[in-house]
């Protein structure tokens, strides 16, 4: 049984791996100021699009815990685990920045 979940576990670590370019469904939300690929269309959205990853995860963790502040951004981090953030950091850094 032990075997049989940690092969579970690699398995979906792989397929993470290999989806890591598919839009996470939880950056649905985003796209309206953002764009579907992190290249927003308007100068008061910031661009997310080739960003490092891990400075996006920081940027999203601060704003979900209230160490960053902003009405607009506060909302939409509020719900999101852990693992949400670090999927759409690595989805956002993984487009080309236009
Ligand atoms: C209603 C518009 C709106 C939506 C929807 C939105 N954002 Fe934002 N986002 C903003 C604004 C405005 C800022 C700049 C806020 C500031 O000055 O701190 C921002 C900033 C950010 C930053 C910081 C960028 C940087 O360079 O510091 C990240 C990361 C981010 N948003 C990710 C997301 C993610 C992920 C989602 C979806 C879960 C999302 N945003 C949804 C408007 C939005």
């Amino acid at each position: 049984m032990k075997k049989l979940v940690g092969l579970f576990i690699t398995l979906s670590a792989l397929s993470g791996a290999v989806h890591a370019a598919e839009m996470p469904a939880k950056a649905q939300a985003c796209i309206g100021c953002h764009g579907a690929d992190g290249n927003s269309t308007s100068p008061i959205f910031p661009k997310l699009a080739g960003q490092h990853a891990a400075y996006l995860e920081n940027a999203l963790k601060a704003y979900r815990d209230g160490f960053r502040r902003n009405d607009m951004m506060n909302r939409f981090a509020k719900g999101l685990t852990d693992q949400d953030i670090k999927e759409i950091a690595q989805y956002f850094a993984s487009q080309k920045a236009k």
